[in-house]
């Protein structure tokens, strides 16, 4: 154990009976470190007068996106913008004058579609609404634009606007093409064909609401979605629907016109690739392969197989196809004829040649910028929206506290409510166990703080997450506000295995009045529906006893602010979970979310309503595309605590989630300073 003495001696205490407490802690060895995290940390003020106050929430989406633009040999790149914000997924006009793309310049998560001449002169706002504007492709004859929109009820449809009179119709929310619109139902990727009286798409319509992983005595083992998309294609004026290419059980996306007009190429892989697409741990391991089929017959001919997910294709004017690999060791921009740029020094995404084959033009993404408080777009203008690292937790004492996870290496910080006086609580890098390779790839850490009531104490877990979890351990531990002090609260060992009892216990929350913490448990044998490895446990302070509340494949309990109920997630069949609440001794469990898509990880909102992410509006982009993400269909939800006047608050193509409102009043007064 290499704990100081010096921090020993200030509570008058030793770590030694904390963890004597628990056999298995020694495996826990902690360094304390008090210093300040090194991370950008925006200061703000407090929001203007006529607003209620801050919303804080988590985006997943890359910090820095700019667009350039290349010679197909990858030389001569320079950026496509002068003035650029965050843009990304820009195609070529047919005529190759124009590009037009998707910017979030009006406000952080709000994406808007606009053209700007190939030099970077005449930026356009095409359109610009508080929905999702994004895949934006220019017809043959330069007057309309097809574009992917999700006005209709926050689902994305493709949408055509002629240009120079701003009319514009939706194209795949009409009668002709109405689907059960309680499964997913998005359109991605608009594609016009070469003479302008096709658009070709992808859909995950009438598919169903996939997991991934093993089976397991529930469905599948991993509970994000997954996304089975077909190719389809629609006259730009709405009629003459037909679906042009599907494979069960698999996705089929980015459909591109050969220049005859007579083949569309897309990448084929499997449903579970597309989310081994968009993992960092698994994309080595994924594949896709690019196909074309004939758009009369359906015939279809493998154009690139093998190892790699092979993405963006499209056909060159040589009828060479070009496409994009993503994955260590392979990316850059492939072309059939053996064509190969290296990219693998930076990431760009989402590729497009021009028309004449002569260049490409694509974004480069970077992951560690978006700093804590950055100022995200508004869907609700009463509240400042702000960006905030993953499960932040305001105290009865307005103190902040969260895990630093895209920010730092995933330990406990605690703040004032204004965003001052940040401070290190508990440095999960320095235990002993935990891998900085799981960390790095969010799968490990010190994971959600949880205030107790008089704001002396946090809880948390320590340990391995996610996919991770039933093989590895989770110790639940409280440690003083000030990081001085910590103790263990329930065993756990590194590896778990089916021969033993011991688990992976975290995701904890205090009572209201400070003597309880509620948690959840996994271990090896919970996918096997072993009862006494799953639900909810209650653990008595006082006595040290452990309760069990629940048996179900439930998670992320929180108690309410006055102690009446708790809130929590549980799967409540093979592919559905849903927000539910309880009575603190587990009876009159109320389900109040009823979507077949994840409704989850739900959290009680300073005025007794209830928040949470929600998968019920489907993806807003084909799921493969993704990096580095988890559920990029997300979006924030606050309902009553009863589940009605539900009320959706973000609307982005990104992963959004871990609300937590936090009214001007407690910006302005935090009546307690952390103290050090
Ligand atoms: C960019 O291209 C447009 C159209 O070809 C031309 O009118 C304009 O002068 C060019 N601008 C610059 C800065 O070269
Ligand atoms: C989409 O188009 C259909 C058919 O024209 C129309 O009935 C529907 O109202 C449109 N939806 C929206 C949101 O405009
Ligand atoms: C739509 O899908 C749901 C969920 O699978 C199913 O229960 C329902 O019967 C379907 N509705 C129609 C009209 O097919
Ligand atoms: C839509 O376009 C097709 C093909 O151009 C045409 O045959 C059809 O009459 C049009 N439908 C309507 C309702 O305008
Ligand atoms: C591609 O992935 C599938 C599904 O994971 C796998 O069965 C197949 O062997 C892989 N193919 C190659 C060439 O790696
Ligand atoms: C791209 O370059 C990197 C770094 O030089 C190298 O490791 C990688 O193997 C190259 N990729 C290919 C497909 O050649
Ligand atoms: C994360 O851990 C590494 C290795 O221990 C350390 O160098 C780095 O400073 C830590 N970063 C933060 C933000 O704590
Ligand atoms: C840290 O907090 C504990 C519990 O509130 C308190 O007893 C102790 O004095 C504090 N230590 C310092 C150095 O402030
Ligand atoms: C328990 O099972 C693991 C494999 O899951 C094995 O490696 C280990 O030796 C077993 N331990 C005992 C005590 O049987
Ligand atoms: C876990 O399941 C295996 C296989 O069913 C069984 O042999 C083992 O005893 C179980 N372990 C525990 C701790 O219940
Ligand atoms: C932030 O809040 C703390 C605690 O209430 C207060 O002492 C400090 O003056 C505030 N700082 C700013 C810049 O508002």
């Amino acid at each position: 154990m290499r704990v100081p003495n010096t921090l020993i001696s200030l509570l008058g205490l030793t770590s030694t009976p904390a963890l004597a407490l628990c056999p298995y802690a020694a495996q826990m060895g902690i360094e304390k470190r008090n210093t300040p995290p090194p991370h950008p940390h925006i200061p703000r003020d407090t929001p203007s007068s006529d607003q209620k106050g801050v919303f804080y929430m988590n985006r997943i989406a890359p910090g820095t996106s700019k667009l350039y633009i290349a010679d197909i040999d990858g030389s001569n790149e320079q950026p496509l913008l002068s003035n650029s914000v965050f843009e990304y997924h820009a195609e070529f006009s047919p005529n190759g004058e124009w590009i037009t793309f998707t910017s979030e310049r009006n406000g952080d998560g709000n994406s808007d579609i606009y053209r700007v001449r190939t030099n970077g002169s005449d930026l356009e706002e095409l359109v610009a609404t508080s929905s999702v504007e994004d895949s934006v492709v220019m017809s043959p004859s330069g007057k309309h634009i097809a574009y992917v929109s999700t006005t209709n009820g926050y689902k994305a449809n493709i949408w055509v606007m002629e240009i120079e009179s701003g009319k514009k119709w939706n194209i795949t929310d009409t009668p002709l093409t109405k689907a059960n619109a309680s499964l997913p139902d998005g359109y991605f990727r608009p594609s016009w064909s070469p003479d302008g009286e096709w658009i070709a798409f992808s859909s995950d319509r009438n598919s169903g609401w996939y997991g991934h992983g093993d089976p397991v005595f529930m469905g599948v083992s991993g509970w994000e979605h997954t996304q089975e998309l077909s190719i389809y294609a629609i006259r730009p004026n709405g009629s003459d629907f037909r679906q042009v290419a599907t494979r069960s059980g698999w996705s089929l996306g980015s459909p591109k016109w050969s220049s005859d007009g007579k083949r569309i190429t897309f990448y084929e892989m499997t449903r579970e690739n597309t989310w081994n697409s968009h993992r960092p741990e698994s994309i080595d391991s994924a594949n896709s392969t690019i196909v074309s089929v004939d758009f009369e017959t359906g015939s279809r001919r493998v154009e690139v197989q093998g190892t790699g997910v092979k993405i963006f294709p499209q056909y060159l004017p040589n009828d060479n196809i070009a496409y994009f690999t993503k994955g260590s060791g392979k990316e850059g921009l492939y072309t059939t004829g053996g064509g190969f740029v290296n990219t693998s020094s930076v990431t760009v995404r989402s590729p497009a040649w021009s028309p004449d084959g002569k260049k490409v033009v694509y974004e480069k993404t970077e992951w560690n910028v978006r700093p804590m408080d950055k100022k995200l777009y508004s869907w609700d203008p009463e509240w400042e929206y702000r960006f905030t690292d993953v499960f932040p937790q305001l105290s009865n004492q307005n103190v902040f506290a969260m895990t630093e996870k895209q920010l730092g290496n995933s330990s406990i910080v605690s703040m004032n409510a204004n965003g001052t006086n940040e401070h290190l609580v508990f440095n999960d890098m320095t235990t002993d166990f935990l891998e900085t390779a799981e960390v790095s790839q969010g799968l490990a850490g010190a994971f959600q703080p949880s205030w107790s009531p008089d704001g002396k104490w946090l809880t948390f877990g320590v340990g391995f997450w996610f996919q991770t979890r039933a093989e590895s351990g989770g110790w639940l531990v409280r440690a003083t506000a000030n990081g001085t002090y910590y103790e263990v609260l329930t065993q756990s060992e590194t590896t778990l295995s089916a021969n033993s009892s011991i688990i992976n216990s975290g995701f904890p929350s205090f009572s209201h009045d400070g003597k309880k913490i509620v948690f959840r448990v996994w271990g090896y044998n919970s996918t096997q529906g072993d009862k006494s490895q799953l639900g909810l446990r209650m653990l008595d302070l006082e006595t040290r006893k452990i309760s069990v509340l629940t048996t179900e494949w439930d998670n992320l309990p929180f108690f309410s602010p006055d102690g009446e109920r708790i809130v929590f997630t549980r799967k409540v069949s093979g592919t559905n979970y849903d927000v539910c609440t309880m009575r603190p001794d587990g009876t009159d469990i109320k389900v109040l979310t009823s979507s077949g898509a994840n409704d989850a990880h739900a959290v009680w909102t300073h005025d007794g309503r209830i928040a949470y992410s929600t998968g019920m509006f489907g993806f807003q982009y084909e799921c493969a595309l993704y990096d580095q993400t988890f559920q990029p269909y997300g979006q924030v939800v606050v309902m009553d605590a009863d589940g009605s006047n539900k009320q959706v608050l973000t609307d982005s193509i990104w992963e959004d989630s871990m609300p937590l409102f936090v009214p001007n009043a407690a910006l302005n007064n935090s009546p307690k300073k952390p103290r050090h």
